[in-house]
């Protein structure tokens, strides 16, 4: 069975795990010159620092914690978004054992449903990285439009960015 629920302190480490050998796993197959650094990971395991500034959510197959995906309010610490008013979505990950499943759509149903309904944003913000065209069209199958004024460029990736308009 497969339910969708805020993360809770006891998830913590489970959800830092996922992020990172989600990453590192996806990365590896799809994207080997990525780096997936130090910084980075210590980024991805601080979910105790990231459920104080986002809300984070957990999808459980049969009881047990495999993936996670966070949204941030409009103007939340962090928030990259660039449309006013928008929620930023971050932080999508599945553990690398149920990848290819499917398993972020009902992540994404919720998040989405919590901007929209609960939060009454106008839209949603994410950036991926450039590139990394399996996660382009899975947010583009969704609706999300590549929105080009929304892209970071950092020294250490370019972002390409997608909104979802509501
Ligand atoms: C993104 C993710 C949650 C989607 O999970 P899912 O619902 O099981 O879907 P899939 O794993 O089949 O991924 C969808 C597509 O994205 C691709 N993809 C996923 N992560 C990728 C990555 N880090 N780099 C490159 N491609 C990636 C998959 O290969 C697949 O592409 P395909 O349709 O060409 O086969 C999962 O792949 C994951 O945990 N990836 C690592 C973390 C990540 O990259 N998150 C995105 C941040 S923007």
């Amino acid at each position: 069975m497969i339910v969708v629920r805020e993360a809770r302190p006891e998830d913590d480490a489970a959800v830092g795990e996922i992020l990172v050998s989600g990453y590192l796993t996806a990365y590896a197959r799809k994207m080997p010159e990525v780096v997936v650094g130090e910084e980075r990971r210590r980024t991805l395991r601080d979910v105790a620092g990231k459920r104080r500034i986002a809300t984070v959510l957990v999808v459980e197959v049969d009881g047990r914690v495999k993936g996670t995906v966070a949204i941030f309010k409009p103007g939340a610490e962090t928030s990259e978004a660039w449309v006013p008013g928008a929620a930023d979505l971050r932080h999508l990950a599945v553990d690398p054992a149920l990848q290819g499943q499917g398993l972020a759509a009902p992540l994404l149903d919720e998040a989405e449903r919590i901007a929209r309904e609960v939060w009454r944003v106008p839209a949603i913000c994410l950036h991926v990285r450039r590139g990394n065209a399996g996660v382009a069209r899975l947010y583009q199958r969704r609706g999300y439009l590549r929105s080009p004024e929304g892209d970071l460029e950092y020294p250490e990736v370019e972002l390409d960015a997608y909104v979802l308009k509501f």
